[in-house]
């Protein structure tokens, strides 16, 4: 195992799914290879249908199958291959070391059970406390998630909670056993932005606090520039930028990050239009030969169309899956 492996949580390697529906085979994850360490937050960043949603179900075993299925790669936590080894030891680990945050906790949660029986329960199942330890450990927690009067709410049900206060109670649901890696897709995508903002900041203050491996899932460049230390761009199921974010922020080396940067407003570039990158992104049953990109990037060549660019590598950390990633880099 080499030095890099071993300090990494998590290393997604070559991942590979397809969807087998009537409608042909959807080639979702088409190789994606990205690691994350303790105490870090990699940001996954693209365009819906990227497959940034998928890449988290397979790693959590939680993948639609069928139609769904993983049909190469690995992903090790702590060096061992999850896809590989016995069911009872990758339950074990997935439900107690890793945890996952959805963007809807309304659908996540439990209607019919109040908050605090839902929350007790984890300690019940899977620490074997006791009723009335594990509701002094729900009312604890909500507290750590800032609930106002955490210790009377834990009476109520999901639907009695604004929104936010809801996420919360997801964020909580997640760290009761204080995992070791959170993959957080969309956390706060169905909120208001002041909403938004509070129950970002609270998982970034909570990630630094229990040291974990953060995985966040957005398509809001805006959140990352604040709360993350890498981002991988994903483009038609592949990795097609992965940088450190102020790196990538200050020079992109590929023409679809700088078409996502130069859509997001600015405050010092007011009045002026918002680029859009044009067209659609390909469908997953007939992605084109050569860069997936290709139909929609500004710089295509004749070498776009037919050969498929690797990651190349841009600087220690830094790759990118142009052709033209110098040029891109240097036009920055
Ligand atoms: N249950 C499913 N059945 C068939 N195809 C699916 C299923 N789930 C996902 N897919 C396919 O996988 C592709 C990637 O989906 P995924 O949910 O990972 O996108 P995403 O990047 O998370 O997008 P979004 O930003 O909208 O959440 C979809 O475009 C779709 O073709
Ligand atoms: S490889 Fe070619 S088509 Fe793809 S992003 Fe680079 S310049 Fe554009
Ligand atoms: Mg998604």
């Amino acid at each position: 195992m080499d030095q890099q492996q071993t300090k990494n949580l998590l290393d997604v390697r070559d991942l590979r799914v397809e969807f087998r529906t009537r409608d042909g085979v959807a080639k979702a994850v088409n190789g994606v290879t990205y690691s994350v360490a303790a105490g870090e937050t990699l940001a996954v960043l693209g365009e819906s249908g990227s497959g940034k949603s998928v890449t988290a179900q397979a790693v959590m075993g939680i993948l639609d199958s069928p139609p769904g299925f993983v049909t190469g790669g690995e992903v090790l936590f702590r060096g061992e291959d999850l896809l590989t080894m016995g069911a009872e030891s990758r339950r074990r680990l997935r439900g107690a070391k890793i945890a996952m945050i959805f963007q809807d906790a309304l659908s996540s949660l439990n209607p019919v059970m109040t908050v605090g029986a839902q929350l007790a329960e984890m300690y019940v199942v899977h620490q074997g406390m006791t009723r009335k330890d594990a509701r002094a450990r729900a009312a604890q927690l909500m507290d750590r998630v800032r609930i106002p009067a955490a210790q009377e709410r834990l009476r109520d049900y999901p639907h009695q909670f604004s929104g936010g206060m809801r996420q919360r109670i997801m964020i909580a649901m997640a760290l009761a056993l204080e995992p070791d890696l959170i993959i957080a897709d969309e956390p706060t995508t169905a909120l208001d932005v002041t909403v938004q903002a509070q129950v970002m900041d609270l998982l970034a203050e909570l990630q630094r606090e229990y040291n974990m491996g953060l995985i966040l899932i957005t398509h809001d460049l805006g959140v990352v520039a604040d709360v993350a230390d890498r981002i991988a761009v994903m483009y038609a199921g592949r990795i097609v930028e992965t940088a450190p974010v102020h790196e990538l922020y200050a020079a992109p080396a590929h023409p679809y990050t700088r078409g996502l940067l130069d859509s997001i407003p600015r405050l010092d570039q007011k009045g002026r239009a918002l680029y859009a990158i044009k067209g659609l992104p390909p469908s997953l049953t007939d992605i084109p030969p050569g860069c997936p990109f290709n139909p929609r990037c500004p710089r295509a060549q004749d070498i776009c169309r037919t050969d498929r660019p690797p990651l190349f590598t841009v600087a220690p950390g830094r790759a990118s899956a142009c052709h033209f990633w110098k040029d891109t880099l240097d036009e920055s």
